[in-house]
């Protein structure tokens, strides 16, 4: 079993490395076995998301591995259609998972969408954007957040996809402070300035897409290349994924194929042993010495306040 946790300040512990389940078709039986692999190999946390679409699978897999709901750090994400209907999204994604609560439970984007618009997920407006709902405070979604966390159906909550300006917009009147925020952080994408704003306020990151999402780009990348064979490391992904477990991030990579699940679970804590400050160095400058891009960025139409943004998605 993984023993590397990280700390939340509400005393809770994450272990440091989930499995993703982003873009793992539903109704397959590819999912459901990923996810029961992953449980029998060692992994006990698993990033889910309602927006996926795969709940259910990842439900069943769950109860086939045999590994014990309690043991398991489940999180999931309240979508942007579901602002106004916290509760209600959160008992969809109970039921589909077959669980009566949750670990975590995050804002999966600080974007409202319209509930009654074109689409139940993704409302779009004739002109071809994302058809929003302005008028809906993010301060009233974390507190019905909050109310989640009352009502015992969540242990934790947290925020994914904001920057500090969206933070800012939630902090002053919270009562509970998020336990995380999940973001993209990988190694062309390091947000070094963000983390150090979440360390100021005791939130802990979260890495997605922690290998550069769909194809896992960085792998090709000579500075992580090279680390890794100086280090006698089987692969580059391990010293993407140790670098950010390095820098106290929790790390969710996702894959379908059993022996990557493996040894991702396996390579990213040998690299987390045996990186050096030297290494780290040298990886925290490679985004700032011309590789800086980003892999995730819906074109939502608004500012939300990260750097490297590129207008084109705004
Ligand atoms: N909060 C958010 O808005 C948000 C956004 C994006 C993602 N996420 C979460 O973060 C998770 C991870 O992000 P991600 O899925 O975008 O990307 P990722 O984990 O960076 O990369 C996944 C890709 O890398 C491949 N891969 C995995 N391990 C590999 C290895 N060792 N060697 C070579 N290729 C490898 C996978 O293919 P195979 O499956 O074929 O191995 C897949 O194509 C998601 O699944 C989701 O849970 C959250």
């Amino acid at each position: 079993m993984l023993s590397h946790l990280i700390a939340l300040h509400n005393g809770q512990t994450v272990p440091a490395i989930g499995l993703g389940t982003w873009q793992s078709e539903p109704n397959t039986s590819e999912i459901i076995c990923a996810v029961e692999h992953g449980l029998k190999v060692g992994y006990r946390h698993i990033d889910c998301a309602l927006y996926y679409g795969n709940e259910k699978e990842i439900g069943d897999g769950l109860r086939i591995s045999g590994v014990p709901r309690e043991e398991v750090f489940i999180t999931s994400k309240l979508w942007g259609t579901y602002h106004r209907r916290v509760e209600e999204c959160l008992d969809l994604t109970l039921a589909k998972l077959g669980t009566t609560y949750l670990d975590l439970y995050l804002i999966h984007w600080p974007i409202p969408l319209n509930p009654n618009g074109s689409d139940p997920l993704v409302p779009m407006l004739p002109n071809g954007k994302f058809d929003l709902d302005e008028s809906r405070d993010i301060r009233d979604t974390w507190k019905a957040m909050e109310a989640m966390v009352k009502k015992g159906k969540v242990k934790a909550i947290g925020t994914s996809n904001f920057s500090e300006m969206m933070l800012e917009k939630i902090l002053p009147t919270a009562e509970i402070i998020p336990a995380v925020n999940q973001l993209e952080l990988h190694l062309y994408n390091p947000q070094l300035k963000l983390l150090d704003y979440l360390k100021s306020k005791k939130i802990v990151p979260q890495a997605y897409s922690p290998l550069g999402s769909t194809g896992a780009p960085l792998l090709t990348d000579e500075s992580a290349t090279e680390i890794a064979k100086k280090h006698n490391l089987k692969s580059t992904s391990d010293v993407l994924l140790g670098y950010l477990l390095k820098k106290d991030i929790v790390v969710l990579p996702k894959s379908m194929s059993p022996s990557r699940i493996e040894s991702n679970l396996t390579g990213a804590l040998e690299a987390y042993n045996l990186l050096t400050p030297e290494d780290i160095k040298i990886l925290d400058g490679v985004a700032a010495g011309g590789k800086q891009n980003r892999f995730v960025m819906p074109p939502w139409g608004i500012d939300i306040g990260f750097d490297n943004w590129p207008a084109s998605a705004t």
